[in-house]
């Protein structure tokens, strides 16, 4: 095979997972609603009931008690710390490889997010839990990242000795499973997201799930009006969770998208897992290279591959010249790059809080005086030396779902003539 250089060709086509696999059925469901002229989900002309169906599905898939939709995965972060009592002289314990969003849900609740280690799983170390965790800890977040996994087994019982609340952060893995078990059946709170690039979307979307009722009725009000509602959707003032709602409901049209994709959500996540374990295999020959530790292989919902390098700067070489060669996303996509430039899934990348921005001009949470204790923490790089490394030496791949065998054949010749090219190999 003869190495093309300076390609205009893309091997990485623009495609996201649910969006791709859109077709009649979305047509179909969404149509329903506004022929219904009943796009709210809780009352209508003619009703369709497909917020309340997806929840049903999803507490049937996850064998849950609790399922609500709101309108985003950074909702349903909002509305599972608030349901989780998460306020000012509380610690959040979050992983460094994260989104955004997990950090300023914390933030927004008043409470300070302290950063955990990840090791070679790209999800959170549990060793370094067990050292961080404190008579602070509110909560912890294991963020499933990047399609796969953590290791949600030991960190559940970590949280369970320590008597903390687990939330499993499942936006980029929804339809991964542990051990057969699936993601966001472990915690005390899981959430979800239905934003465009995810396994699954309506182009916006979340969902938080529980088993304990306080902390569904919780979420219920707090996503909602800030009152409990009952089965009819109607409010039914609840002493226990009455408070202030954040009006993050979901609309009929998105549940209806989502009421399609949930059912194409198990094909989604195989056709991307195919293409993620060929690459893991040919790409995993390189000498040298390593690929992430995937704890349950057949678990993984496909959507990234990750590979860690000798160095950094054989990392930076090999993303450079396999771009070239045509291993590079088209103008809307990212990937095929070295993890350091992942943006805002960096600790370190967040300038908000490495610089500790408040989210008023008083400055809180961090001037509140039962945050005084943020002075110990930094989150300037060099805060998670363990990941800072691994960060630096790993590149992610993601796997369109309309990856062929063959494009991804050409991905792996390309990375192995690179890799030789740098001598390795
Ligand atoms: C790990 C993680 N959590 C939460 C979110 C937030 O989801 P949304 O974009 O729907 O607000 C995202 C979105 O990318 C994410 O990757």
């Amino acid at each position: 095979m003869t190495l093309v250089n300076h390609s205009d060709e893309t091997l990485l086509p623009n495609e996201w997972p649910g969006s791709y696999f859109m077709g009649e059925e979305e047509v179909d469901t969404v149509t329903k609603v506004l022929m219904a002229r009943s796009p709210f989900r809780f009352y209508g002309h003619d009703l369709q009931h497909y917020a309340d169906q997806v929840e049903d599905h999803f507490r049937q898939r996850l064998g849950r008690k609790n399922a609500v939709l709101v309108n985003s995965g950074t909702g349903a972060l909002s509305t599972a710390m608030l349901a989780a009592d998460v306020g000012p002289g509380d610690e959040v314990l979050v992983p460094g490889y994260m989104w955004v969003a997990c950090i300023s849900s914390v933030i927004r609740a008043g409470a300070i997010p302290r950063l955990v280690e990840i090791n070679d799983t790209f999800t959170m170390d549990p060793d370094d839990l067990e050292r961080k965790i404190s008579p602070r800890t509110k909560a912890v977040l294991l963020v499933h990242m990047s399609g796969a996994c953590g290791d949600v087994e030991r960190i559940a019982a970590i949280c369970k000795r320590h008597n903390v609340l687990l939330i499993e952060d499942v936006a980029q893995a929804n339809g991964a499973r542990f051990h057969g078990k699936p993601l966001g059946s472990f915690g005390d709170i899981g959430i979800f997201s239905f934003q465009y690039n995810k396994n699954m979307t309506a182009g916006e979307g979340g969902m938080v799930v529980s088993d304990d009722d306080l902390l569904g009725k919780k979420a219920w009000a707090y996503h909602d009006l800030g009152y409990a509602r009952n089965a009819a959707g109607r409010l039914e003032p609840d002493g226990a969770v009455q408070t202030w709602g954040q009006g993050l409901r979901m609309s009929e049209i998105s549940a209806a998208v989502l009421h399609a994709q949930a059912q194409k959500l198990d094909l989604i996540t195989a056709t991307m897992r195919a293409r993620n374990q060929q690459l893991y295999a040919g790409i995993g020959q390189i000498p040298g290279v390593k690929p992430r530790r995937v704890i349950d292989p057949a678990g993984d919902s496909g959507p990234f591959v990750i590979f860690t390098w000798p160095t950094g700067e054989i990392c930076a070489e090999i993303v450079e010249r396999t771009r070239a060669a045509g291993v590079k996303p088209g103008p809307m996509g990212v990937g095929n790059i070295r993890m350091t430039d992942w943006g805002l899934h960096i600790y370190y990348n967040n300038v908000s809080l490495v610089e500790k921005r408040g989210i008023n001009s008083a400055g809180r949470p961090w001037s509140d005086p039962l945050n005084s204790f943020h002075t110990e923490i930094s989150y300037h790089k060099g805060a998670l030396p363990q990941m800072d490394d691994l960060i630096e030496r790993s590149c992610l791949i993601p796997v369109p779902p309309s990856l062929t065998e063959a494009a991804t054949n050409r991905i792996i010749d390309i990375y192995q003539q690179c890799a030789r090219q740098i001598g390795l190999g």
